[in-house]
This record gives structure tokens, C-alpha cells and sequence, in this order.
């Protein structure tokens, strides 16, 4: 199995209105797909719209949620079916945020990512500790249970990523030790392997977390990090290229 390109993805969270589209117009004018694989994923109304303007470009886009349901009596929510029919090809899954404000257990992740696999997306499914969790030494165990829960066996032979977000470091300008970093990848490489076996191996372990363009050359190259999921810094073009320069 041959390991796949890193995977830079920024996460829009709620920023970005119609006028937004020109940054990702920008980034996709800028960026060489031979580095990496690179998407954005911004509010859902926005996907429609983006996928046309950057269709024949190598600039993916994804969701940032998507309900565990195809179709049903969800009052506001948004399907992974809808997602790809809107010209989504990825989506977030598990993000903190969403773990935290809307009690999204692991249980509810991996019917997500079920989903997700149904409508042919790929997802990056979010996992971290919080810093109470890593202050009581947890933090391996918390991200090895996040993982063994929020991955279901239908993911086996998929493209799918693992994005290790500690809770802390978001939107905080705050971010781990690259020794740290490393520690909990490697942490998550052994369980990917545990689980899905060879493809294991090769399934890209993103870090996500106050990732700049100051910092992202430091982080993208240290060991078993397979490209970054960025917030904040993926609103601006330039600041995103910056960070997909720094590879
Ligand atoms: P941040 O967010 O880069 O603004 O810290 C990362 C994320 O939440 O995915």
C-alpha cells in the first residue's frame, strides 16, 4: 500500500458569507497538487457554491458535520447524502466543538462516519483531550478510546483520516511540543494498526490546533504527521498557502 499524500484541510467553522469564495478561488489559483491534497471545508450553504467555482481545480471540499440519518424528520440538519449532492467529496466528523456543544459521544461519531461512507465521502474524523484530561495524564488513553470508538469496521479499505485536535490548542494560539505531538501519533498509529491492519499504516494522521504559518513547518514534518486540519489560518488565501508552502 502506498502512503498517500498529506492532506491539508481548513475548517471554516461559522465564518464565511458568498464573498468568501474568492479566498478559496485564490487558494485553488496558488496551490500544487503534487504537494499535497488540499480541501476546504466551509459552512454548509457555502458548499454548493464553492464546489461549482473551484470544479477543474484539485482543491477539494468538505462539510464539517453531517447527521448519522440519510434523510428523515431532523429539524436543521444536514445529511451526508445532501453534502455530496451539494458537491461535497469530504467531511469533519467529531470535532470538538461538536463533541462539546452538542454532546456528540463516539457512539454518535461512528454513525456519522457510517454516513459518511454511505454517501461516498471521505471523512477526517476529530479526536483530543481536553486540558484537565491531559494535566491528569490521560491523554493517550482518552485519544486510543476516541479512536476505537469513532472509527467503525465499515471504514476497513476506505479513504478516510484521523485528526488528532487537542482541545486546548484550538483557536487558543496555544499548541503542543512537537515531542508531545509525536507521542500521540504514534499512540493513534499503533491503534490504526490494531485495527485496520496494513491499511492502518497508511491512513493520514492530521494535527489540528493553532496551526499558522510560523509553526506548520515544524509540525508537518514531525514524525506520523500527515498533514494538518486548520482553522483560524485557513480564512485567509494567503496564510493557507502559506501553511500548505510550508510542507
Ligand atoms: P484552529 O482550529 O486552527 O483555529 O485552532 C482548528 C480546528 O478546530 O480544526
Amino acid at each position: 500500500m502506498t502512503t498517500p499524500r498529506p492532506l491539508i484541510a481548513g475548517n471554516w467553522k461559522m465564518n464565511g458569507l458568498a464573498a468568501s469564495l474568492d479566498e478559496a478561488i485564490e487558494v485553488a489559483g496558488s496551490v500544487r497538487p503534487v504537494d499535497a491534497r488540499v480541501a476546504i471545508c466551509p459552512p454548509a450553504v457555502l458548499i454548493h457554491r464553492m464546489s461549482e467555482a473551484l470544479k477543474g481545480t484539485s482543491v477539494l471540499v468538505g462539510g464539517q458535520d453531517a447527521h448519522w440519518d440519510d434523510r428523515g424528520a431532523f429539524t436543521g440538519d444536514v445529511s451526508a447524502e445532501m453534502l455530496a449532492d451539494a458537491g461535497a467529496q469530504m467531511v469533519i466528523l467529531g470535532h470538538s466543538e461538536r463533541r462539546a456543544a452538542y454532546r456528540e459521544t463516539d457512539e454518535i461519531v461512528a454513525r456519522k462516519v457510517e454516513a459518511a461512507v454511505r454517501a461516498g465521502l471521505e471523512p477526517i474524523v476529530c479526536v483530543g483531550e481536553t486540558l484537565a484530561e491531559r494535566e491528569a495524564g490521560d491523554t493517550l488513553d482518552i485519544v486510543t478510546r476516541q479512536v476505537r470508538g469513532s472509527l467503525p469496521p465499515v471504514l476497513a479499505g476506505k479513504p478516510f483520516s484521523v485528526a488528532y485536535e487537542p482541545v486546548w490548542a484550538i483557536g487558543s494560539g496555544l499548541t503542543p511540543t512537537i515531542d508531545q505531538i509525536e507521542e500521540v501519533h504514534r499512540a493513534i498509529r499503533d491503534t490504526l494498526e490494531k485495527m485496520f491492519g496494513d491499511h492502518g499504516r497508511t491512513i493520514p494522521i492530521l494535527y489540528g490546533g493553532s496551526v499558522k504559518p510560523s509553526n506548520a513547518a515544524e509540525i508537518l514534518h514531525a514524525s506520523e504527521v500527515g498533514g494538518a486540519l486548520v482553522g483560524g489560518a485557513s480564512l485567509k488565501a494567503q496564510d493557507f498557502l502559506a501553511i500548505i508552502r510550508a510542507l
